[in-house]
C-alpha cells in the first residue's frame, strides 16, 4: 500500500497535465479564431488603402523575408487594368492574381498564405500574410497559457510533501503508540491529535483496545481464580495419598506411583499457572527495589541444592563482581528460579551446572550454563512460548517456566538470551542487566561453591521467604 502523500501526488500530477492540455487546446482554438478575425480585417483594410485610384502606382515599402515570415508583415501586390503586375512589396512571393474578390488561402511552394483580393476599376490589389506566422503566434500563446500549469507540478509536489508533513507526523505518533501496545499494557491511542478523517478509525481502535483489555483481564482473573481454587483440593489429595500410602503394605505402594506422579505434575502446572497469572496481573506491579545480585543468586542456589544433590548434579557458582539492580524482587527471583530449575532438571544425573556473575563488555551478566542436551536451534525462538515443550524428553513440566521467565525479564528490562554452547554440549541462559550498577569488584579470586557441600552452602545463605 503506497503512502497517502504519494497517492495524492499520483492523482494530482496527471490532473495538472490534463489541465495544461485542455487550457492549451482551448487557447489555441479561441485565440486562433480571434487572431484570424483581427488579422483578416487588417489584411482587408491594408488592400483597401492601396486600391484608392489616384492614377499613379503607389510606392511600396520593400519588405525582407525575415519581416514577412517572422513578423507577419503584409505583402502588397498591385496589377494594372491589363492584369500586369506593376509592383510588389516583396517580389520573391509569386502569388497569382485572384480573379474573385475576397479572402482565399493559397499555397506557394511549401508555404501557405492568407490573401485578400480587391478589384477596383483601374487596378487589382492583393494583400497577403503568412499563415505559418499566424499559426506560430497562436501556438506560442497556447504554450504561454499551459506553461504555468505545468510549472505547478514540481511546486505542488513540494507543497504537498511539506504541507502534509504535520499530518503524517501525527499519524506516525499514533502508529508508534499502537506499536508500543502489548497484552499487558493496552492503553488508548492519542485520538485528539489525529486528522479528522482518521479520528473515527482511532476511536474505533480505542474501543476495541478497551474491549481487549477487559477480555485479557477477565481471562487472567479466570486463570488465577481457577488455579487458586485448584490448589486446595490438590493439596488435600496429596495428603490423602500420603495417608493411603502409609496404610498400604510395602509391596503395594508401587501401584500408587503413577497417581503420585500425576498429582505432582498437576500441582506444578497449577503453581506455574498461578505464578503466570499473578505476574501478568496489573495489581502485581510492585515498585522496583535495589537488589544485590550476589546475595539473590546465593540464596536461589541454596534453594536448589537439594534438587542438585538428588540428581547428583555439580552445581557451581562464581562471582567476579557484585552488582545492584533495580527490579521487582519476586519477579527477578522467579526468573532465576525457572532457569536454574530447567538447568537442573534437563541435565542428566552427574552433569554440571555453572552459575556466574560477571561483567561482559561493561554489562552486568548472569549466566546459567549446563551440560545437558541443549535445545535444537530451530526451536530456540519458540521455547519461551506458553505451554511449549520439546517432544521426546522424559522430564516432566508444564511448558510455562520460560514464558514466566521471559515475562519477568521483559517487565524488569532484563535481556534474556538462550543459546546452545558452541561445542553443542548444553545450554547457556544469559541475563543481561544493562542498567545494573557494579557495587564491588572482589578481584580475580572467584567465589566457588562447587567445592562446598550443599549443606555448607545452604548454611551460608539465607533461605528465601
Ligand atoms: N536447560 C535446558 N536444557 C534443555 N532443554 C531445556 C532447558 N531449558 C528448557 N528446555 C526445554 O524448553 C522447554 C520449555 O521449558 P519451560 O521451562 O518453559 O517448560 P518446562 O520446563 O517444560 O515446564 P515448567 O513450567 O515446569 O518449567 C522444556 O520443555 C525443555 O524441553
Ligand atoms: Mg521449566
Amino acid at each position: 500500500m503506497s503512502s497517502l502523500r504519494k497517492q495524492l501526488m499520483v492523482w494530482l500530477m496527471p490532473m495538472y497535465v490534463v489541465a495544461a492540455i485542455v487550457a492549451a487546446t482551448i487557447t489555441y482554438y479561441m485565440y486562433g479564431s480571434m487572431v484570424s478575425f483581427f488579422m483578416d480585417n487588417q489584411l482587408r483594410l491594408f488592400a483597401d488603402s492601396h486600391a484608392v485610384s489616384s492614377g499613379s502606382v503607389p510606392a511600396l515599402r520593400p519588405l525582407t523575408a525575415y519581416n514577412v515570415v517572422k513578423k507577419g508583415d503584409m505583402v502588397v501586390q498591385i496589377w494594372d487594368r491589363s492584369h500586369r503586375l506593376v509592383t510588389s512589396s516583396w517580389p520573391e512571393l509569386a502569388l497569382d492574381r485572384q480573379s474573385t474578390q475576397g479572402f482565399s488561402d493559397l499555397t506557394v511552394g511549401d508555404s501557405r498564405w492568407r490573401v485578400y483580393t480587391m478589384h477596383s476599376p483601374d487596378r487589382t490589389v492583393q494583400s497577403a500574410q503568412s499563415l505559418e506566422f499566424r499559426r506560430h503566434l497562436v501556438k506560442s500563446q497556447a504554450v504561454q497559457v499551459a506553461l504555468p500549469v505545468i510549472l505547478m507540478i514540481p511546486f505542488s509536489a513540494i507543497f504537498l510533501w511539506f504541507g502534509m508533513r504535520p499530518a503524517t507526523r501525527r499519524l506516525e505518533l499514533i502508529s508508534q503508540a499502537a506499536a508500543r501496545q502489548d497484552e499487558h499494557r493496552l492503553s488508548e491511542l492519542p485520538a485528539e491529535h489525529a486528522p479528522s478523517e482518521i479520528r473515527p478509525l482511532v476511536l474505533a481502535v480505542n474501543t476495541l483496545l478497551a474491549r481487549l483489555r477487559n477480555a485479557f483481564a477477565a481471562q487472567r482473573r479466570f486463570v488465577q481464580d481457577a488455579a487458586h481454587e485448584l490448589r486446595t483440593p490438590i493439596t488435600a489429595m496429596s495428603l490423602q495419598l500420603e495417608n493411603l500410602k502409609a496404610r498400604m503394605p510395602d509391596g503395594e505402594r508401587e501401584q500408587l506411583k503413577q497417581l503420585e506422579a500425576g498429582l505432582s505434575r498437576t500441582k506444578r502446572l497449577v503453581e506455574q499457572l498461578l505464578r503466570l497469572a499473578r505476574q501478568e496481573s496489573p495489581r502485581q506491579a510492585d515498585p522496583p527495589v535495589a537488589i544485590q545480585l550476589d546475595a539473590l543468586l546465593k540464596s536461589s542456589l541454596a534453594d536448589f541444592m537439594p534438587l542438585a544433590d538428588k540428581r547428583s548434579i555439580d552445581l557451581g557458582y562464581a562471582a567476579d563482581i557484585d552488582a545492584t539492580v533495580h527490579a521487582n524482587e519476586d519477579e527477578l527471583r522467579s526468573l532465576v528460579h525457572n532457569l536454574l530449575d530447567n538447568a537442573l532438571r534437563y541435565t542428566p544425573p552427574g552433569g554440571i551446572v555453572d552459575v556466574t556473575l560477571h561483567r561482559d563488555t561493561g554489562v552486568v551478566m548472569v549466566e546459567v550454563a549446563d551440560n545437558g542436551p541443549g535445545i535444537p536451534p530451530e526451536l530456540l525462538p519458540r521455547v519461551c512460548d506458553r505451554f511449549f515443550r520439546i517432544e521426546g524428553g522424559e522430564t516432566e513440566g508444564s511448558g510455562l517456566g520460560l514464558a514466566i521467565a521471559r515475562n519477568a525479564a521483559d517487565r524488569n528490562r532484563i535481556g534474556l538470551e538462550l543459546s546452545n554452547r558452541v561445542d553443542g554440549s548444553g545450554l547457556i541462559a544469559r541475563m543481561r542487566f544493562e542498567a545494573a550498577s557494579v557495587t564491588s569488584q572482589p578481584g580475580p579470586k572467584p567465589v566457588v561453591a562447587r567445592e562446598e557441600t550443599a549443606a555448607e552452602f545452604a548454611a551460608e545463605t539465607q533461605p528465601p521467604n
